[in-house]
């Protein structure tokens, strides 16, 4: 039988309420305030299917902080990467720990995850979106800003995981965002429905210099995702407008701050004087990856109650 349980796929997966309630507690978490071990005696498995650096450690880290322990698992060692199907392979962890975090490359294979396993299940990046990436990133921008309310952020370049995660967090929590993406490279149509049924203000524009006046969060994106490097020189030639470069943060709010999920690439989609400036927030960016989920993990393994 089931437990009862809830999954992280998407920012939506908490609700408008929800979020300010997740990042006071990530927030003490960061401070030190927060000292309750939730997870004590439980594991989570971590199964990646792409390379990660920052995913890996953070929840790596952050389990072992609240007192419980990670499990990393890549298609070089586990049967997954033979083809055991999805669906098996949740049931079985399913037997062993108390939460599963998943990066793969198609979306519809997290969610029969979610549907098969009885645990819960954490996004840690698919084609389609990197909800605990963008969350990290909100909760840099209220570290930064003192909130995002009468915060505009300007994406620059792909349309890809990271936009649409960043235009669902614009819908549930109000602030503008514009899109500056090549014809050919916009996000995804379903998520940005989404924001317009919400009536959120997102709206996608081609240039790079219109998308930034007035916003005080600039951020970007390789130009060529994980498994899209066969695509890479035609990326170059599309994307070569789409530099975060200083005359571009010339044109955003004087106090604008520039953000980054990392890895990122000097001399293509920003320039090395940006994100190594002082505009640019992109190591706290990174640090909080590890207060935010460890913030999801308490409320979805640990019973850690939002309030
Ligand atoms: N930003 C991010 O998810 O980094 P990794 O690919 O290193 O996990
Ligand atoms: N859009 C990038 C994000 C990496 C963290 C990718 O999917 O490779």
């Amino acid at each position: 039988m089931t437990a009862p349980h809830r999954d992280f796929l998407n920012i939506r997966d908490f609700s408008r309420d929800e979020l300010p309630l997740l990042f006071s507690l990530a927030e003490r978490m960061r401070s030190g305030e927060y000292t309750a071990r939730p997870l004590t005696g439980k594991a989570l498995a971590m199964i990646f299917m792409k390379a990660s650096t920052r995913t890996r450690v953070s929840f790596e880290v952050g389990a072992a902080q609240l007192g419980g322990t990670a499990h990393f698992l890549s298609p070089r060692d586990v049967q997954l990467g033979r083809g055991e199907p999805v669906p098996d392979t949740a049931r079985v962890l399913a037997r062993y720990v108390q939460g599963i975090m998943i990066r793969t490359f198609a979306h519809a294979d997290i969610e029969l995850l979610a549907a098969t396993g009885d645990v819960p299940v954490i996004n840690g990046l698919t084609d389609l979106s990197h909800p605990c990436q963008v969350l990290a990133d909100v909760l840099t921008v209220r570290q930064h800003l003192g909130g995002y309310e009468n915060a505009p952020v300007a994406w620059i370049g792909d349309g890809n995981n990271m936009a649409n995660s960043w235009i669902e967090a614009a819908a549930l929590l109000g602030f503008p965002l514009r899109l500056a993406c090549p014809e050919g490279y916009e996000p995804d149509a379903g998520f940005l429905a989404y924001a317009m049924d919400a009536g959120a203000d997102v709206q996608v524009v081609r240039d790079p210099r219109e998308a930034v006046v007035g916003a005080r969060v600039i951020t970007t994106d390789v130009w060529a995702s994980m498994g899209q490097e066969v695509e890479q020189a035609a990326r170059v030639v599309a994307f070569a407008d789409y530099q975060v470069n200083a005359d571009l943060m010339s044109r955003a709010a004087r106090d604008a701050i520039f953000l980054h999920c990392l890895p990122a690439h000097r001399g293509e989609e920003v320039s090395a004087e940006v994100i190594d400036g002082p505009q640019s927030r992109v190591w706290d960016e990174a640090e909080n990856r590890l207060h935010i989920q460890k913030a999801i993990m308490a409320v979805l393994m640990g019973g850690e109650a939002l309030r």
